[in-house]
Formats: structure tokens, C-alpha cells, sequence
């Protein structure tokens, strides 16, 4: 009997264009320094016209089954982390399915925690396999934020990027490896906090919800950033604490890349050095659900995980969700 649900390939993508934070500058009144200073970020890859979410996930997706050493045909589980599908039905998992010719016997649906969606998604399909009823799964995080995003608000078009990141699981004989766990929660207690309140049946789609620019990203920055503090420290701390492991015992940390101030206050927290934490947000910006598999496939790419270590991945995000999870390598 299989006894461990390990990561057997990783993929991302990245859209080709970059706008950097002098682009933006031309386009609202903000400045590279207020950026770099508060954030820092320095750039984000933003999607073009003929690139929906689920085309950014079907390359990230491909990218690591090829790096799984498996086929389209091998995968029977597909659970994409999303907050901006291609459309709200059908779901873009099933977009990326007919994209890569995924088996029609395959599960395949999306999944929306925001920023917190690839650890929910990852904790999800290991779930499913341990239950026996899946072989191989695909885990996506995949995000087009640019199309959600208020071009005339400089508190929020400055802060996301557009990306995609994947993982395909498979089982191994091999006790104590892989995903050691996953500790996941929410605070639904303001919607207002971060939210994209128009587009849905509470604000359907009309001309009203258009001129009150409610189909675009809304956040309440301070709060949000006091919360994320909290939550991203309560959830690292609690897996460690679950598997008997201390922060020094973690070779990687891969956190949510939202904000350098949020990771810098987190490596406090945890009593680590920056230099143990993977961070790739001066090019990304916040990619939401992709941005920890985009930060893991480049950390892995990049010769950076080796066997036998031990990452701890921590993210938040709207709603508000938090978790974290454990994977040894
Ligand atoms: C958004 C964030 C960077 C703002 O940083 P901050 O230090 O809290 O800044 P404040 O909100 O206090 O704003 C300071 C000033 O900068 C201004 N400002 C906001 N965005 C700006 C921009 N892009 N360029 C220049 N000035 C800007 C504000 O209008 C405000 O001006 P005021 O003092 O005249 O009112 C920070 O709060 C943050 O990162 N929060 C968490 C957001 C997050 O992670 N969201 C994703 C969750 S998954």
C-alpha cells in the first residue's frame, strides 16, 4: 500500500511581457522608489490579450508533467486554484484538460481560497489520492489578475502580476516523504478587506456595477498587511509545532509572495535568516494562487531543493484564508 503522496514534477509560466514600476508610473501616480520601498517589487509579467488564465496554467501544467517524466494521459486529477477563471462555468481545470488532452475519466475542477488557493488545492488532491481513488494529480495555481485589476487605482494595479505554477503529485512507498501536511483556515469575517465585489449574484454584471468600477480588485492595505502578519507566523508556527519540527529544521521557506515587509516580519517571527526564505516577488509581483508553485518550480529549476531537505510553504490571502504545509524532498 502507498504510503506517501510526494511532488514528482514542477512547472510555471510566466507571460512574456514585463511592465516594470517605471511603466506603471507613466500610467498613475506612483513612483519605482514608493514601490520598491513599500512592496519590493520592481516588476510583474502581464498576460496578453490571447492569454487566459487557463492557457497560462495549461503551460505551467505541461511543464511539469514533461518534468514528472509522465503524459497528459497519466493524470487523473486536475484541482486549479484560481480567483480570476477564463469564466465563472465551466471551470478552467476543464479548459487545461482539453487543452493538454487530459483523460475524459479524470476529476477535474477549480478551487478559489485567493492567495491561500495552491496550498487548499495541494491539501485537496493529496487528500483524494490517499483515499485511493487517483493516481497522479495536477495541482495548479493560475492566475490573469490584470484583467481584475483597476488601472486607475495606484493602492492595487501596482501590488499583482499575471502567472501560473503546477506540481503533479504521485504516491510513493516511501514513509516520511513528500507532503508531510497541511494546516489550513479562514477568517471570513470582511469581505471588504480584499474582494472583487461585482460579477457575482450580488452584484450582477450591469451598467451600474460598471461605472462603480466594481468588477476590479478592492483592498483595505493596512488591515490586510496587519492580518497577513498574523495569520502567515500562526500558520507556520502551528505545522512545525504539529510535526514536532523547529524553524531551523527548515532548510526552505516559500512563502505567499505578497509584500517583502510581510516575508522580512515572518523570518523575525521564526528566528530565520531572509536568505532561507525563496523570494521572487521583485519580479512577479503577487501572482495570487501561482505565486508559491511559480517560487517552488524556480527555487527546484534553479538546483536550490535537495533530497532529504525539508520546505515549509506559507501563504494568506482574501477571504481570509490562511495555511501552510510541510514537504520533504
Ligand atoms: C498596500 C501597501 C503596500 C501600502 O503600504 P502602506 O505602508 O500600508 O501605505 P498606506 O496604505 O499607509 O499609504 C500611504 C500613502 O501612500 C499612498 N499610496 C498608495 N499607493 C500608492 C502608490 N502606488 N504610489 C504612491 N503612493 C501610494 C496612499 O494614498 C497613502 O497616501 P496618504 O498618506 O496621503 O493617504 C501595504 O499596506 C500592503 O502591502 N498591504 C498588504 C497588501 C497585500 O498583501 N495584499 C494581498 C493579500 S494576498
Amino acid at each position: 500500500m502507498p504510503s506517501s503522496i510526494v511532488i514528482l514534477g514542477t512547472g510555471s509560466c510566466a507571460p512574456t511581457k514585463i511592465v516594470s514600476n517605471h511603466d506603471l508610473a507613466k500610467v498613475v501616480d506612483t513612483s519605482d522608489e514608493w514601490i520598491v520601498t513599500r512592496t519590493g517589487i520592481r516588476e510583474r509579467h502581464i498576460a496578453g490579450q490571447h492569454e487566459p488564465t487557463s492557457e497560462l496554467a495549461a503551460r505551467a501544467a505541461s511543464a511539469a508533467i514533461a518534468d514528472a517524466r509522465l503524459t497528459a494521459a497519466d493524470i487523473d486529477l486536475v484541482v486549479l486554484a484560481t480567483v480570476t477563471p477564463d469564466m465563472p462555468m465551466p471551470s478552467t481545470a476543464c479548459a487545461v484538460q482539453r487543452k493538454l488532452g487530459i483523460s475524459e475519466r479524470a476529476m477535474c475542477f477549480d478551487l478559489n481560497a485567493a492567495c491561500t488557493g495552491f496550498l487548499y488545492a495541494l491539501d485537496v488532491a493529496r487528500s483524494l489520492m490517499a483515499a485511493g481513488h487517483h493516481r497522479h494529480a495536477l495541482v495548479i495555481g493560475a492566475e490573469k489578475l490584470s484583467s481584475f485589476l483597476d488601472w486607475q487605482d495606484r493602492s492595487t494595479c501596482v501590488l499583482f502580476g499575471d502567472g501560473a505554477g503546477a506540481v503533479v503529485l504521485g504516491q510513493a512507498s516511501e514513509p516520511g516523504r513528500g507532503i508531510l501536511g497541511c494546516y489550513l483556515g479562514a477568517e471570513g469575517v470582511d469581505p471588504s478587506l480584499l474582494c472583487i465585489p461585482g460579477g457575482g449574484c450580488l452584484h450582477p454584471a450591469s451598467a451600474h456595477s460598471v461605472e462603480h468600477r466594481q468588477h476590479y480588485v478592492k483592498m483595505k492595505g493596512r488591515e490586510i498587511f496587519k492580518m497577513a502578519v498574523r495569520v502567515m507566523a500562526g500558520a507556520a508556527r502551528e505545522i512545525l509545532e504539529q510535526h514536532g519540527l523547529t524553524a531551523d529544521q527548515i532548510t526552505w521557506v516559500i512563502p505567499h509572495q505578497a509584500n517583502l515587509r510581510i516575508i522580512e516580519t515572518l523570518a523575525k517571527d521564526l528566528a530565520l535568516p531572509l536568505d532561507r526564505f525563496i523570494i521572487n516577488l521583485d519580479r512577479y509581483g503577487n501572482t495570487s494562487s501561482a505565486s508559491i508553485p511559480i517560487a517552488l518550480d524556480e527555487a527546484r529549476r534553479a538546483g536550490r531543493i535537495h533530497p532529504g531537505e525539508i520546505s515549509l510553504l506559507v501563504a494568506f490571502g482574501g477571504g481570509l484564508t490562511y495555511g501552510s504545509a510541510l514537504i520533504r524532498w
